[in-house]
């Protein structure tokens, strides 16, 4: 896993985090040394020039010096030059997308990620990716801004409504990675996170295959809990009576609900049918009209895995 923490930033795991971290190593310790430098010169005049009792002395009437003034002018503007190409060379190369990039499209939307792969793989709140190869992600939101970052790759990119944004990286290690949604978003927006999951090449042709194909031997009170965390419905609903963004799930098969408009209606197969599919047809009192439709993105065994597991849900 994250074998390589330090102090301050987890391990570097892609192939312009090193990048990354000299440049961000360089400015930090420099900023550092001239803070230091300048505190303690401060000091020292402070203590050097007080005001003593009984003495009125009386300091320097000048007020500039060339050589002084020289130094402190062309030594920051060395720095800041040396920042700026050192920044823009690495900028260049974060910005650069290679062709042989395998892409994945991403959807951000309140509140989890979706991944679909061009092999009619979608997922949630999981990004697969094979180690050691170039990964360009498509992005865009249904909603708010959104913002993608995985520290361990030093990678993050603003994911906006209306419009796409691209970000690429080349993981460099097999291993789990935290995925954070770094824009905030909403209520939900600390719950907002996910995983990198970096597998060997080979591995992750094999999860391709396996993935891409419909299971239809799971029984289908299983296959819903399975999709209560793949599609990360825990989000919003609680299984223990708990209140979050959304109605908890506990109890509520076969019991009347109250929706915002006054109506009232039994929850059974077909609610659940149309909830998922048009969610802002029925919104159940006292809670806001947020949940996002999973039209097309449900097979009818999967609604059916679904309803099956709320009613297990006593
Ligand atoms: Cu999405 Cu914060």
């Amino acid at each position: 896993m994250d074998t390589n923490k330090t102090l301050m930033l987890p391990g570097a795991k892609s192939t312009i985090a090193g990048d990354v971290d000299s440049l961000f190593n360089f400015i930090l310790y420099t900023t550092g040394a001239i803070f230091i430098l300048v505190v303690v010169v401060m000091m020292y005049f402070a203590i050097r020039y007080r005001q003593r009792s009984g003495k009125a002395e009386v300091t320097s009437g000048r007020d500039y010096n060339h050589v002084l003034e020289v130094i402190w002018t062309v030594i920051p503007s060395i720095l800041v030059m040396v920042v700026f190409f050192w920044g823009f060379k690495v900028y260049m190369k974060m910005n650069i997308i290679p062709r042989d990039a395998i892409e994945i499209k991403v959807t951000g939307q309140k509140w989890f990620w979706t991944f679909d792969y061009d092999e009619g793989i979608n997922i949630v709140n999981e990004l697969v990716i094979p180690v050691d190869t170039p990964v360009k992600l498509l992005m865009s939101s249904q909603d708010v801004i959104h913002s993608f970052f995985v520290p361990s790759f030093r990678t993050k990119m603003d994911v906006l409504p209306n419009r796409y944004s691209l970000l690429w990286f080349e993981s460099t290690e097999v291993g789990e990675y935290d995925l954070f949604c770094t824009e905030y978003c909403g209520k939900g927006h600390s719950e907002m996170i996910g995983k990198v999951r970096v597998l060997p090449k080979v591995e992750y042709e094999k999860w391709l295959v396996e993935s891409a194909v419909e299971d239809t031997t799971t029984p289908l009170a299983e296959l819903g809990e399975q999709l209560f965390k793949k599609k990360a419905c825990f989000t919003c609903h609680s299984i223990d009576g708990s209140r979050l963004v959304g109605p908890s799930f506990k109890g509520i098969f076969g019991n009347p609900v109250k929706h915002n408009d006054g109506t009232t209606a039994t929850v059974d197969e077909n609610y659940i049918r149309e909830s998922l599919l048009d969610p802002q047809a029925k919104v159940v009192d006292g809670f806001a009209p947020v949940m996002p439709t999973y039209q097309g993105q449900l097979t009818d065994r999967e609604i059916d895995g679904i309803a099956a597991f709320i009613k297990t849900l006593k």
